[in-house]
């Protein structure tokens, strides 16, 4: 089975990016990515109004659409009008880049491999929240960061790309988060670039595993 998310004939692999804060990494996507190669990114959301990553999208000339929960009865709801949105903009691939809301099983349900997730650490360890926290407080000599595939669970889908980061003797916090943004900050386009070109797909045989071809 091959993931369905791969540059179509003719028109351009397209990408939402979906980001609640800062937007660093959907930056690089901008940098490296964004109309290049048959790579768009077609639009920006988030479900924080004043995230910064709306900012950088703008300035880009990207759409952005905002879907706080407050707009909503429940989450359900909510994720329903993303993805109406998301289907709207033909996206063929979503990329969840610091977006810190649990999408819910309806929404990963309507684009099956086709949600892909940036983590800051080397899954399985240090899933949630404050990955960078708890290496720190684990004592880990090596970290990382993850891109994987987004299933139902919290960052539990099939892992696409991971690099290590080493936590050097007296690294403080502050360090090691640059380390890892600056690693996140070119796994994110590569894994994007191998998926547009149709390189990467879920093993037929084991759900969990990914296959990419040279
Ligand atoms: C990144 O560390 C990413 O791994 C995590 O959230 C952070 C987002 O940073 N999921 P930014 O908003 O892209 O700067």
């Amino acid at each position: 089975m091959s993931s369905s998310a791969e540059k179509g004939e003719g028109g351009p692999f397209r990408l939402i990016v979906l980001a609640s804060g800062n937007g660093s990494n959907l930056q690089a996507i901008i940098d490296d990515l964004h109309g290049r190669d048959g790579i768009e990114v077609v639009g920006v959301g988030s479900d924080k109004p004043d995230a910064f990553a709306l900012e950088r999208a703008q300035s880009a000339g990207i759409p952005t659409e905002v879907f706080p929960i407050e707009d909503h009865p429940n989450r359900s709801a909510r994720d329903d009008a993303m993805a109406d949105w998301t289907k709207g903009l033909e996206a063929d691939l979503i990329v969840l880049a610091g977006y810190m809301a649990l999408l819910t099983p309806g929404f990963i349900e309507r684009f099956r491999n086709r949600v892909i997730n940036v983590h800051p650490s080397l899954l399985p360890s240090f899933p949630g929240l404050d990955a960078i926290g708890q290496a720190i407080d684990a004592g880990v000599r090596v970290t990382g960061v993850t891109v994987h595939f987004v299933d139902e669970g919290t960052d539990t889908g099939p892992v696409i790309l991971q690099r290590p980061v080493e936590v050097a003797p007296g690294m403080g916090r502050d360090e090691l988060e640059e380390a890892i943004h600056a690693v996140e900050h070119a796994l994110l386009p590569e894994a994007i670039g191998m998926i547009a070109t149709g390189r990467v797909r879920i093993a037929d045989e084991d759900p969990n595993r990914v296959i990419i071809d040279q």
